[in-house]
């Protein structure tokens, strides 16, 4: 517990502290401390933003989990217009632009500076004395859009400036918002087992997150910057561009650290090169280099034509594309039943890769292209992920080629195939579809979920195959020996995989419910409601509302929820693995559980703990925590200063407890 003293100073003091401890972890990637002691300063300061509202200050780190609903954006007229870039395709094109700049200040030498191009969304990110004011997409340039509120939860951007920079009236910096791949790859995971569209490329991914209307949702996108300008800095303390971008790193911005200052147009063409070799290994998608003159002196006169600066250009990297066959289309079926396509290919070498297979995504998209089997498509691969087709050469399509016929029924176990209305995937209607299950048995038993090692495809196929595995509930009951039966799994492999089943028991209720693979729930989802819930029981009879009523659950998840719990087949398999052994709890609740089924509504401040310690001590109990007063409330503690809430609990007649009887009755139980 903190050493109590002045509130606004305490929270003063935690926003510095998180500033800098967010700088040390994002931007130098030396953290100093955990990240549990990040939580416990970021906590500590939410809960005194809670208590204190009038404390919540605009840069204060807690404004970086979003939540915020916009019903649109608000147009911004940028002071300097965003222009684009003139482009350069080969070493001849660049030697032409430095030409150019020796016609415009004949006599003078040029230095430049070379970044990479990233491909994400331009924005503008305004300062006024070291605070962010206002942040905008780039628009047409001339108009963007006020998305403040969705740029500070990047964790990159600073919300506060430091050292001399923060001391400057105005800075206007800009950067391109960009979702690296490994992150994209990794959002991709998570919206796929929510059941949610994933993203066709890493640009489209930050562009639709970055524009979100909440921006609890953006909060949620790993999204990442670099910046690449400043616009405007009154009063102006730079000489030259590189001067510029080494103090914004200095200010606690994130500048791309492959950026080189370059002493002639030779070392430029050079640079460009390396960066072109090196494209495939940046780990986020970049289309080219941005050659700039260094000096700002000379950048002035230089001026720019309306579309763009006369001091800079793009190098574009030659498109990563190749021409080639589709041999097949291929229908694959996902673990919620969804029937993906796949082209495969006639082998193609694209910048070094073999390239055979192009995701097609869904119907809508194979109609869109109009592919068919046997014609010549040109794909394209944009940096790490799956090569998609950009388009056919209808020129080359042979005569007997036929429109695609995407399949109505599952091609798997010949059920049919629906796609509900305003969805843009088609599934099989079959739950117990082998296809499905096999996909179901590698998700359950995958890492994040009951972390099943040696449970791979291989061992998948044949246990369903062999009718071994009808559900998840048959793994439990399969023994060693049946285990060694499979191909190619000796005694010891199958003596490790019937120990690694077992313990899978034991991994707790979140785990196990992202394991089940219920539509929406992934594994945040599946922790929130472990935690809000505590056990399998508690949340297999929690109404609609109820689940709607908790933080983070939506309407859409709060259905899926129930709809699961009412059918009978899942009762079933619930049923099976509770019998086979399987934790339904929480992990932290092992004691007694006198609070049990209990519900709890907590407002105003506590001063002897913080609301989320509160909300644990409930919880270990059993009872659960809500955050609005109906008639199934038990009690409401009412803390200080408890707002508007007392008249609804004084109405519906529900029992209080204040702080001091709220730690009796926890130390009695
Ligand atoms: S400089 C007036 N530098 O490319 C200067 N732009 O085609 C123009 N971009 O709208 C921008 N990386 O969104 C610059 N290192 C970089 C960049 C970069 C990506 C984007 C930017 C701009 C577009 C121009």
């Amino acid at each position: 517990m903190p050493v109590k003293k002045d509130p606004a100073a305490r929270a003063e003091e935690l926003r510095s502290l998180l500033h800098y401890h967010n700088y040390r972890y994002h931007i130098l990637n030396r953290p100093e401390i955990s990240d549990a002691e990040y939580d416990r300063l970021f906590n500590e300061l939410r809960e005194l933003e809670a208590t204190h509202p009038e404390l919540i200050a605009p840069d204060s780190p807690t404004q970086r989990v979003g939540g915020a609903v916009a019903e649109g954006f608000a147009s911004v007229q940028h002071r300097v217009p965003m222009l684009s870039l003139d482009n350069a395709y080969t070493a001849d094109e660049i030697r032409e632009f430095e030409a150019r700049l020796q016609r415009a200040l004949p006599g003078e030498t040029f230095t430049y500076v070379c970044e990479p191009k990233v491909d994400g969304l331009g924005v503008a990110l305004l300062y006024e004395k070291g605070r962010l004011g206002r942040g905008a997409t780039r628009g047409d340039g001339r108009l963007g859009e006020d998305i403040t509120q969705n740029l500070k939860t990047v964790r990159t951007i600073p919300l506060r400036l430091r050292g001399p920079l923060a001391d400057l009236d105005v800075l206007e910096v800009r950067g391109e918002v960009f979702m690296g791949h490994e992150a994209f790859e990794d959002l991709n995971r998570t919206l796929e087992a929510e059941g949610e569209e994933p993203f066709a490329n890493p640009r489209n991914a930050a562009a639709g997150s970055v524009r979100q209307k909440d921006s609890g949702i953006t909060a949620k996108r790993p999204l990442d910057i670099f910046v690449y300008a400043v616009s405007d800095a009154r009063p102006n303390p730079f000489a030259t561009h590189w001067d510029a971008m080494q103090a914004l790193g200095e200010a606690g911005f994130k500048i791309n650290p492959r950026s080189r200052r370059c002493a002639d147009i030779q070392a430029v063409i050079t640079t460009c090169a390396e960066l072109e070799r090196d494209r495939a290994n940046l780990g986020y998608d970049a289309d080219g280099v941005v050659i700039k003159v260094d000096s700002l002196d000379q950048q002035r006169p230089l001026g720019a034509t309306t579309h763009h600066p006369r001091w800079a250009v793009a190098y574009k990297f030659p498109a990563q594309q190749a021409t080639t066959v589709v041999r097949k289309i291929e229908i694959n079926v996902g673990r919620t039943g969804a029937l993906t396509p796949t082209a495969l290919l006639d082998p193609v070498e694209i910048a070094g890769a073999t390239i055979s297979r192009a995701t097609l995504h869904n119907a809508d998209e194979i109609e869109r292209l109009d592919v068919r089997e046997g014609d010549t498509v040109i794909v394209e691969r944009a940096g790490d992920v799956i090569p998609h087709i950009l388009r056919v050469v209808t020129e080359k399509r042979p005569p007997e080629a036929n429109s695609f016929a995407f399949p109505t029924t599952c091609p798997v176990c010949g059920a049919s195939a629906f796609r509900p209305e305003g969805e843009v995937v088609s599934r099989c209607a079959n739950s117990t579809c082998p296809a499905r299950l096999k996909e179901g048995l590698l998700h359950y038993g995958s890492r994040r979920a009951m972390d099943i090692e040696h449970l791979g495809e291989a061992v998948v196929e044949q246990l369903v195959d062999r009718g071994l595995v009808q559900t998840f509930a048959d793994l439990y009951g399969l023994s060693v020996a049946q285990l060694a039966e499979l191909d190619r799994l000796a005694e010891k492999s199958a003596t490790n995989l019937h120990t690694a089943i077992q313990a899978s028991k034991g991994r707790g209720l979140a785990p196990l419910l992202f394991a089940l693979g219920i539509r929406y729930v992934g594994e945040n989802v599946a922790r929130i409601l472990a935690t809000e819930f505590g056990s399998m029981e508690n949340l297999s009879h929690a109404t609609e509302e109820q689940l709607a009523a908790v933080h983070g659950i939506g309407p859409r998840i709060a259905a899926s929820v129930a709809l699961f719990f009412q059918q009978p087949e899942n009762r079933r398999l619930i049923a099976a693995l509770r019998e086979a052994g399987v934790k339904m709890e929480e992990a932290t609740s092992a004691g007694p559980r006198p609070l049990l089924g209990k519900i709890f509504v907590l407002t105003g401040g506590l001063t002897q703990m913080t609301r989320d310690e509160a909300k644990a001590a409930i919880q270990r109990l059993g009872g659960r925590v809500t955050s609005s007063v109906s008639k199934k409330t038990d009690y409401v503690i009412i803390g200080k200063d408890p707002g508007s809430k007392v008249e609804e609990v004084r109405r519906l007649g529900v029992t209080t407890l204040d702080e001091t009887e709220f730690l009796a009755l926890v130390q009695k139980s």
